[in-house]
């Protein structure tokens, strides 16, 4: 289902309030939530409205999505460093609750095995909330994907790495990302796809107008019955 809002306040307030609800209904859920830019204001109207309400957020597992390899955690531009300054933190989630990608990890694969168990152990996601990449790509599903794959290291495309320098200050080598697989994500019980403003239009369009291809990951999760796709206004100026 396609719901369009008219600017990134109202869509940020909605993404927000979904997941607070899921959480008021079932405290003990398992979140995976994107890093990027897309959700950042999502994520300040969940700690506020979760602190305004007393929503406890203590028997929450976080599922990481993914991260740039070799971005070590503590480093700001990191996907771990920003869902600590934006939720974890705030919300005082303690470690136990978190399982995320280490990509300074000596061994990515034992990585991905490690995040594969945590999440066969928490069960299965109750909601994937996923932001879409200029090309397409959901976490670090880069397009041509497998579908099948679960927990994995890819190499990434050159838009991705290009895209990604403006989570950080200064010119980062990035060349790799460890990742969620789709087949992960497409077995949420949910999933929440967000995309905001004018550069996130075209892709949006061959998102949810053209055939449904791993050349555009975000298709397959786009046509997937669990879906809901945020767009503001100016993401949804092609459609
Ligand atoms: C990044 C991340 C994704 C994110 C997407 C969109 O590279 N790997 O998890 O959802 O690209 O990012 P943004 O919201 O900053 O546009």
């Amino acid at each position: 289902m396609i719901t369009k809002f008219k600017n990134y306040q109202e869509l940020s307030k909605f993404a927000a309030g979904k997941i607070v609800q899921l959480v008021k209904n079932k405290p003990a859920a398992v979140l995976c939530l994107a890093g990027g830019d897309t959700p950042a204001l999502t994520y300040d109207i969940v700690v506020e409205i979760a602190m305004a309400e007393s929503v406890s957020f203590a028997a929450v597992t976080f599922i990481g999505l993914d991260e740039w390899v070799g971005i070590e955690r503590a480093m700001p531009g990191s996907c771990y460093h920003f869902l600590q300054q934006k939720i974890f933190d705030p919300l005082h989630i303690q470690q136990h609750q978190v399982h995320f990608f280490d990509s300074g990890a000596h061994d990515l694969q034992k990585e991905c095995d490690r995040i594969n168990k945590s999440l066969e152990n928490a069960g299965c996601l109750d909601l994937a909330l996923v932001g879409i990449g200029l090309n397409g790509h959901i976490g670090f599903n880069e397009p041509g994907v497998d579908p099948l794959l679960k927990a994995h290291v890819v190499e990434l495309d050159q838009l991705t790495t290009a895209t990604g320098q403006k989570y950080f200050t200064t010119s980062t080598a990035l060349a790799l990302g460890i990742t969620l697989g789709m087949a992960q994500i497409l077995e949420a019980r949910n999933v929440m796809l967000m995309a905001s403003g004018k550069k996130k239009a075209a892709i949006i369009r061959k998102a949810l107008q053209e055939p449904v291809s791993n050349a555009v990951p975000a298709s397959l999760i786009a046509s997937h019955a669990n879906t809901l796709v945020l767009l503001d206004d100016e993401a949804a100026a092609e459609l």
